[in-house]
């Protein structure tokens, strides 16, 4: 698989049908010639230099037993303040990276595993070539060198490996890890930082009796998404801090495949979020509960100044329900219908995350800001197509989950999918479950096809005949199930969220976790919802992803991109 994948990037580098858009911007590409571009800019002056390396390894994930063999993103700091690099011991999970604000970096990626990988920065905005993108994978052996300069503002991104279908796996095998970036706003706000501020990153995993990494490639599973049977915090299983009686910044990620989560506290205290994505929000906002979907991160103020010495307080993640297709609901009420789900906590149930003993008295709690920082609303009148929305349709083909009816093609971009650089776009992201292609897609699933035909319904009529094979489910809504959809570049705005088609019971189990006053890069959009946004393409020319982040529908072609010139 691997050498087709790189057969295919080699063909696109060279003969790409973008040749004669690209042929204006030649720096776009990695070189004329198709070779991968290898060597440092001179005229790039980086302020921080980092070797990162993929690499096979063995980490001591589970707590007893054989250690569990991994992939590893190894890093040193060539260049740049020693804070640059915050290793995790004996962690699967790559270095955190701490940037400030208006550095230059530069980032040398050795590929010394087996198959092709490259890494995306997924959150900060970095030139296409940096960015990232499957088209420069890299081979065995071979050499990466990114540049970009930090224009994010401070808060929480994400880097992992993008080699497109590889993503899942080699993400899942462990190469992530955390990106914090700080600026002089956020420095002002005297947040809580060095041993207060502290990583949360939430993987879920399936291991066999030998300790060893479960994956799954089979359907229907793969389209349902990859489920384990254990959750993960910073890499390690049974999560537990020790914390002193104060406020802590815990950032969250949610580095799993597929899984959501209902980040809340078992007494039923509420959260408080200060930032989303990669970046802090205006002001902070507290929830019963925040949902978290795979790609998303949220920066918690977690308060422990009232909690007891000695007590105890568990982060779980809370039941909801509605995210999975009908057929996914339906097999796991029968326990286990088609045989899937055997070990695995199901998307939705409940089970802990991680526990927080409060362990020693303080009193230097800094007191939460009521105002974080300065956010310009974008709203419709900032856009130049109000009225023309970009579209992001999410469908299904044969087994396949689609953006805007088509699969993935590392040299295609469609006429609508070329934004001019510097403008500020509306997108709107809707389920386009009705068109004939549906009807395909659910032939495939073998002895569903019965009653097909008859769901000629208009756009958006999720109502439709029950399915033979299958007793009664719903057509159109079978295979509906929530995506997290993730822009590469620049931090979108959520403009509204439609919910008139949604299940209004489901949609109540989650509607108040979902924190959309701040900058975002991945939006959850549930079945039957409809999310607009607001997208400035700004800085960069060139090609930038779109996608679902459930990193098996990305791999199974859940991806379009941009071409923005
Ligand atoms: Cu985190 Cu294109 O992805
Ligand atoms: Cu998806």
């Amino acid at each position: 698989m691997s050498k087709t994948i790189n057969n295919s990037r080699r063909q696109f580098l060279q003969h790409s049908v973008l040749g004669a858009a690209m042929a204006a911007f030649p720096g776009l590409l990695p070189a004329n010639t198709g070779k991968i571009k290898t060597s440092a800019t001179a005229g790039f002056h980086a302020d921080v230099e980092i070797e990162f390396t993929a690499q096979a390894a063995q980490v001591a994930i589970l707590n007893s037993g054989p250690a569990t063999q991994v992939q590893k993103f190894i890093a040193n700091l060539r260049k740049g303040p020693p804070t640059t690099l915050t290793q995790l011991p004996g962690n699967y999970l790559g270095p955190i990276l701490t940037f400030q604000q208006s550095q230059k970096v530069r980032i040398f990626f050795n590929n010394h595993l087996h198959e092709p990988s490259i890494i995306h920065w997924h959150g900060l905005h970095v030139p296409q070539r940096s960015d990232g993108h499957p088209m420069y994978s890299i081979d065995s052996g071979e050499q990466f060198v990114y540049e970009f300069e930090v224009l994010n503002r401070a808060g929480t991104s994400f880097y992992h490996s993008h080699s497109h279908n590889l993503t899942a796996e080699q993400v899942y095998r462990g190469l992530a890890g955390l990106i914090v970036v700080n600026d002089s706003d956020e420095a002002k706000l005297e947040l809580p930082g060095g041993e207060y501020d502290l990583p949360l990153v939430i993987q879920d995993r399936s291991f066999d009796s030998q300790n060893q990494l479960q994956y799954l490639h089979a359907m229907p599973e793969r389209i349902m998404g990859f489920l384990g049977d254990t959750v993960l915090v910073n890499g390690k299983p049974n999560a537990e801090f020790a914390v002193k009686s104060r406020a802590y910044r815990f950032r969250a990620a949610n580095g799993s495949n597929s899984r959501i989560y209902k980040l809340g506290w078992e007494d039923g205290t509420p959260l408080t979020a200060i930032g989303t994505d990669a970046g802090l929000l205006a002001k902070p906002e507290t929830r019963p509960y925040i949902m978290l979907a795979p790609g998303e991160r949220v920066d918690l103020w977690l308060d422990f100044s009232d909690r007891k010495i000695g007590s105890q307080l568990t982060l779980y993640s809370l039941p909801y329900s509605g995210v999975m297709p009908g057929m996914y609901d339906r097999m796991h009420k029968d326990g286990g219908g088609m045989g899937m789900m055997h070990n695995r906590l199901p998307q939705g149930g409940k089970f802990p995350i991680a526990v927080f003993k409060i362990s020693e008295k303080v009193s230097d709690s800094p007191k939460l800001p009521k105002q974080l920082v300065p956010i310009q609303r974008l709203t419709e009148r900032d856009v130049d197509n109000a009225a023309n929305p970009l579209p992001i349709a999410i469908s299904m083909q044969h087994m396949k989950p689609l953006l805007n009816g088509k699969s993935f093609a590392m040299d295609r971009v469609m006429d609508f999918e070329k934004v001019a650089l510097g403008s500020i776009k509306k997108i709107k992201i809707f389920h386009d479950h009705d068109s004939a292609d549906q009807h395909d897609g659910m032939g495939m699933m073998g002895g569903m096809r019965h009653g097909a035909k008859e769901h000629n319904g208009k756009s958006g009529d999720h109502k439709m005949g029950g399915m033979g094979g299958m007793g009664g489910m719903g057509g159109g809504m079978m295979m509906e199930m929530a995506h997290p959809i993730h822009l590469h570049g620049q931090q979108y705005q959520i403009l509204s969220r439609n919910t008139a088609k949604v299940k209004t019971a489901d949609y109540a189990t989650v509607k108040e976790g979902f924190i959309d006053s701040g900058w975002k890069d991945t939006v959850l959009v549930m079945p039957g919802e409809t999310v607009e946004i607001v997208k400035p393409f700004q800085d960069y020319k060139g090609l930038f992803l779109y996608h679902c982040h459930n990193l098996e529908h990305e791999d199974l072609g859940m991806m379009r991109q941009f071409y923005i010139g």
